[in-house]
């Protein structure tokens, strides 16, 4: 087994997954305003030590994806936010992405940018106890969108990242996120999303990424959040199982999905449901964001007291989850 397929098995296996706590210094700051925070370092560094000193969270999460601002920061007992995830047997994981910006001629679709020095970005992150990366596309489902352009542009830059963090020796997690927004169909998701991962692993094989050392962060195929017609979650459970049979090699060893803004406990009973379909090639669990820490955040609004309360809240989401698996 290799040192990259050892990384990525241990993120995906023993009922665990991941907690993407990599919001950038805009989306963190807006997310802390929201809860009446003021929007500082501080405070941003604060939060996230709630997150990773929540008791036990070792039993349900494998990996913490952090940005780099968190990840040049201390905890309150001095030591860094990889250390403190190494001494709690929780992998570190780094957002090396540099966020997704207009594409030139394409005033509704984006592209992500920050492969320019990743060679060196890579080596320093792994310096400072990285195991994996995380690396997100947008792609938008509307009238004309997605263009063929902006789904080239942004398979190929993902397996361009891939590449260098395999050769830099962290595991990317490739992730290729169709959107929620809109008042799509799920059917017009399922076709999307198949057309979306069917490039991405023609792109990966075209940049000899090896898929026993990624693991693969979609999308759950699920309708537009403005939709007249919500889906059942027996539905969205199958659609995208079989689009991920239909697009996504065997040799993929775990596949751990985004929450995209679905309700917490909707993103849960949606992973519990793909587990009860025929066995799976793969591992099937979670990468989720704001479904496993949106409720913390809403507990704490940056109040001391309410800190044991806010950590419950992300414990019962990461235990939830474990046990959907
Ligand atoms: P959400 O689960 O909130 O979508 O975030 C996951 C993530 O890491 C997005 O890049």
């Amino acid at each position: 087994m290799s040192a990259l397929n050892k990384i990525a098995r241990t993120l995906v296996s023993n009922r665990r997954g991941i907690l993407a706590a990599d919001e950038s210094i805009g989306t963190m700051s807006a997310r802390l305003e929201k809860v009446g925070v003021e929007p500082t370092a501080e405070n941003r560094r604060v939060y996230r030590e709630l997150i990773v000193t929540t008791p036990r969270l070792a039993e349900s999460i494998s990996g913490v994806i952090l940005a780099d601002e968190t990840f040049h920061q201390k905890l309150s007992n001095g030591r860094t936010f990889p250390e403190h995830l190494e001494d709690i047997g929780i992998l570190a994981g780094i957002k090396v992405d540099t966020g997704a910006k207009p594409l030139a001629g394409a005033p509704d679709e984006k592209i992500t940018e920050g492969l320019d020095g990743l060679r060196e970005r890579v080596a320093e992150y792994v310096r400072l106890g990285a195991t994996f990366a995380k690396w997100r596309a947008v792609i938008t489902i509307g009238d004309n969108t997605p263009s063929p352009r902006a789904v080239r542009a942004n398979l190929h830059a993902l397996a361009r990242y891939a590449g260098l963090c395999q050769e830099g020796g962290l595991v990317p997690i490739v992730e290729p996120e169709v959107l929620m927004d809109g008042a799509h169909s799920l059917e017009r998701c399922r076709q999307v999303s198949t057309a979306v991962l069917t490039s991405l692993f023609e792109e990966l094989d075209l940049m000899q990424v090896e898929l026993d050392g990624i693991v693969l962060k979609p999308n759950m195929v699920v309708a537009g959040t403005g939709g007249a017609e919500q889906p059942t979650v027996a539905d969205v459970a199958r659609a995208t199982v079989e689009t991920l049979r239909e697009t996504v090699p065997a040799s993929v060893p775990g596949i751990a999905f985004l929450s995209g803004g679905q309700h917490p406990e909707v993103a849960t009973q949606h992973l519990g449901a793909m587990q009860n379909l025929d066995p799976l090639p793969w591992e099937l669990t979670y990468s989720f964001g704001r479904a496993l820490v949106g409720p913390a955040l809403e507990a704490w609004r940056g109040d001391e007291s309410k800190w044991g309360a806010a950590q419950d809240a992300l414990s019962e989401h990461a235990v939830a989850n474990a046990a959907a698996r």
